[in-house]
């Protein structure tokens, strides 16, 4: 049975948080702080419980949910092999597949925007969770918590834009209104995918020039803690 999802949006980081729910259980991907008693009220409504909370990544924009969820519901969080949060309950690694209700969530490690971000890849039926790694028409930045351009082309190219054509990307922000694309769409008309020389790509990441976050020093040490 195809999977339940929602996205929520958060205003003023410009985050999408993703729902998930398979045969009673959910799974919230990079939940906001701020936001925690709309999920609560959501999966209580749905008849959800929440069985795990995954981060693509440490967040340098918004606070992550995820330890306040833990503490509400008794939830696991997941952290990635690569990340050097603390506290979270289970570690998952590339490749590995995590269960939720009768759904599997393959977890692809994507290094580039940071050195610890990951994709959540729902085979059936066909949805890509991409975090910073791949926007709709963008990429996240490389210039900041160990990112790099040569490993985002790379994680871009040899692991998401190999996927079908017909998967569904849900990025993790949107700043011009846009909520979901294909794979299709993105090889076919993201400037970035569109670059086809690693050279080049890494020549573009690296003059992009971009202000720091406005909450990088507040949000990057919480967020290292579950945002607690
Ligand atoms: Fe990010």
């Amino acid at each position: 049975m195809t999977p339940l999802l929602r996205q929520l949006f958060d205003h003023t980081s410009s985050t999408f948080t993703y729902i998930l729910g398979s045969n009673g259980e959910a799974l919230i991907i990079d939940p906001v702080k701020e936001n925690i008693s709309q999920y609560l009220q959501l999966l209580a409504e749905l008849n959800l419980s929440l069985k795990m909370v995954l981060d693509t990544h440490v967040h340098a924009d918004h606070i992550t949910g995820a330890g306040l969820l833990q503490k509400e519901t008794g939830c696991e969080v997941g952290s990635s092999k690569e990340s050097s949060a603390c506290c979270g309950s289970f570690i998952f690694s590339d490749q590995e597949v995590l269960a939720l209700g009768n759904t599997s969530i393959q977890c692809l490690f994507t290094p580039g925007h940071t050195d610890d971000s990951y994709c959540f890849y729902v085979t059936n039926p066909g949805w890509l969770f991409t975090g910073d790694t791949l926007f709709i028409r963008g990429t996240g930045r490389t210039d900041f918590q160990n990112g790099s351009a040569a490993d985002l082309y790379d994680s871009l190219h040899n692991k998401i834009l190999i996927l079908p054509d017909q998967t569904t990307v849900f990025p993790g922000h949107d700043y011009k209104g846009m909520t979901s694309s294909s794979i299709a769409e993105e090889k076919n008309h993201n400037p970035r995918a569109l670059i086809q020389e690693k050279n080049d790509f890494i020549h573009h990441m690296n003059n992009l020039k971009l202000a720091d976050p406005k909450m990088m020093d507040v949000a990057v040490p919480a967020n290292l803690k579950l945002g607690l």
